[in-house]
């Protein structure tokens, strides 16, 4: 299975699908792109050193949404990806690549969805709500992306427990590290290996039931 990841900041998330293939959890995968709406993204130096070809277009560079909405789409085109996954995308996916990859689009999400999604809720913003409701479990969701934000159906979830003493960059770099870098590789795999298919509003996982 071909992947193209799109990123924007870190590439954390890049980082753990680039280990994950070589240390063999994640099998019969090769990341055939990385696209970044941001040149300066460190995600892209990671993707230079894996050797991954890297595409960097910021939507600056278009007259309108619209020419930067088609570029994207053909950008992905041209790599012909199996799967688009969106590791710390922070681009508004268009609503034609949303149509031309249905289903075959999904996001990490540094939240237990549908708790602190949508729109706004990106990143630190994420943590620093989560602490200000003072709830005691978060965590991260990989989920399929249709036409909304954060609304597609839930593929996988994992929980991470909220220390009192916790600051919202604690608090995202334990969630990143116990939950999202976990059940982004383990459903790319999902995926990869025929595992995951989408009935309705729902996802249906072969065997989920003795994966955790
Ligand atoms: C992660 O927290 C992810 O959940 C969110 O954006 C952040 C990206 O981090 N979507 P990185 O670029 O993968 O390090």
């Amino acid at each position: 299975m071909k992947i193209a990841v799109l990123v924007s900041g870190g590439g954390t998330n890049l980082q753990a699908i680039i280990d994950a293939i070589a240390d063999g959890s994640i099998t019969n995968t090769e990341i055939c792109l990385v696209y970044s709406n941001n040149p300066n993204a460190y995600a892209l130096e990671r993707a230079e050193k894996a050797g991954i070809k890297a595409v960097a277009k910021s939507p600056k560079e278009f007259p309108s949404r619209q020419e930067f909405n088609e570029a994207l789409l053909q950008i992905l085109k041209d790599a012909e990806p199996d799967l688009v996954v969106l590791a710390g995308c922070l681009v508004v996916i268009p609503d034609i690549v949303v149509r031309e990859y249905q289903n075959r689009i999904i996001n990490i999400h540094p939240s237990l969805i549908p708790s602190f999604c949508g729109t706004g809720f990106y990143g630190l913003k994420v943590h620093e709500k989560v602490l200000e409701r003072g709830v005691r479990v978060s965590g991260a969701t990989v989920h399929f992306v249709d036409e909304g934000t954060d609304t597609g159906p839930i593929i996988l979830q994992k929980p991470v427990m909220i220390r009192q003493d916790d600051t919202p960059e604690v608090l995202q770099r334990r969630i990143m590290e116990q939950a999202e870098w976990k059940i982004l590789p383990k459903a790319i795999d999902l995926i990869a290996n025929g595992k995951v298919r989408v009935e309705g509003n729902k996802v249906v996982i072969d065997g989920y039931d003795d994966i955790f």
